[in-house]
């Protein structure tokens, strides 16, 4: 091919990427895409996986010292679909060319991040309630956008995940719920859950839109299909009336309807904070890392064993194909 052919051909390509993206289609792994699209893709889908895997810890804490069976039971399948979450996620990088072992050693590395709000501690069962209605909350407003998302695999995952998010978020509420028909002690419990968690749960939506560079590349993209600002805003409107509902008071005392926009107005979150845990100063960050690091290692043995018995299938088979041919 000339070097005529060549730029022809580029240029063929990107223009049927941007008319894919004018189109509302999607684009697949088989598809040309821009470097900086597909370099966007593994950063925001490996810090999406990141998320799900480490998000296991704080919740998991509470299994063991769940107050009943059945709280047990929720908590469980709870924490095993992040599992799954992550197990869909690494698939929906690896169609992008990346594989997951080269990933999970860029978060081990500290190259890749995961979402800061799992660096906050978990003190007592009320925060696995609060988790499940705040930041899984948070998560499928985040993410029913996704399901709409420019890239094929990453919005296919991301439809069974939502539906798994409002399975946790009900969890979640169905639990306080409980909680604030119990005892007095109880509803302090849940009232002091609250007041920890709505901070860093409105920081989840990262930094406001002025602050936030990628975001507008992202949207001509159609990677994202909201700005920051506007999911937290949603996030506040959808949460308001259910924390009326459940009784209990939401730490933001700017916090109120705007008749004329039609939303909530409120106080700004502490953006200094949330950068200071995202370079790793929150109150959990080394621990988290710690335990990703040995929850690693503990696993070589299996990924060896699994690795190991491939290589006895596949040199089996052969030898059946070679006595086949014979
Ligand atoms: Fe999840
Ligand atoms: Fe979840």
């Amino acid at each position: 091919m000339s070097g005529t052919d060549s730029a022809e051909s580029a240029t063929r390509l990107s223009a049927h990427f941007d008319a894919t993206i004018a189109h509302d289609q999607r684009i697949e792994p088989r598809d040309w895409m821009p470097d900086g699209y597909r370099a966007t893709l593994v950063r925001q889908i490996a810090q999406h996986a990141h998320s799900e895997i480490i998000g296991m810890q704080p919740e998991g804490e509470w299994i063991t010292k769940a107050p009943s069976l059945r709280r047990k039971a929720i908590l469980f399948a709870k924490v095993q679909d992040e599992a799954g979450h992550g197990l869909y996620l690494y698939s929906a990088a690896e169609t992008l060319g990346i594989d997951r072992d080269e990933l999970t050693e860029r978060l081990l590395q500290g190259r890749q991040k995961y979402s800061s709000i799992f660096n906050y501690p978990t003190l007592s069962f009320a925060d696995v309630g609060v988790i499940g209605w705040f930041v899984d909350g948070a998560a499928i407003c985040n993410q029913v956008p996704l399901c709409r998302s420019s890239y094929g695999p990453y919005a296919r995952a991301m439809v069974r995940v939502c539906k798994e998010e409002s399975f946790h978020q009900r969890q979640g509420f169905e639990l306080l719920l409980t909680m604030m028909r119990g005892t007095e002690a109880q509803r302090a419990q849940v009232q002091d859950a609250v007041d920890r968690w709505w901070w860093p749960s409105l920081m989840m939506f990262g930094p406001p839109d002025d602050d936030s560079p990628n975001s507008a590349q992202s949207m001509a993209w159609k990677i994202k299909r909201h700005s920051n600002d506007e999911l937290r805003r949603r996030f506040v409107d959808m949460t308001v009336p259910q924390a009326e509902f459940l009784g209990v008071t939401l730490p933001d005392p700017e916090l109120r309807w705007n008749e004329e926009r039609g939303t909530h107005d409120f106080g700004t979150p502490d953006y200094a904070e949330l950068m200071r845990v995202i370079k790793g100063d929150g109150p959990c960050n080394a621990q988290r890392m710690e335990r990703r690091t040995k929850a690693h290692e503990d696993g070589a043995w299996v990924r060896e064993a699994a690795a190991a018995h491939a290589a006895k299938q596949q040199a089996l088979r052969e030898t059946t194909k070679e006595g086949t041919a014979a």
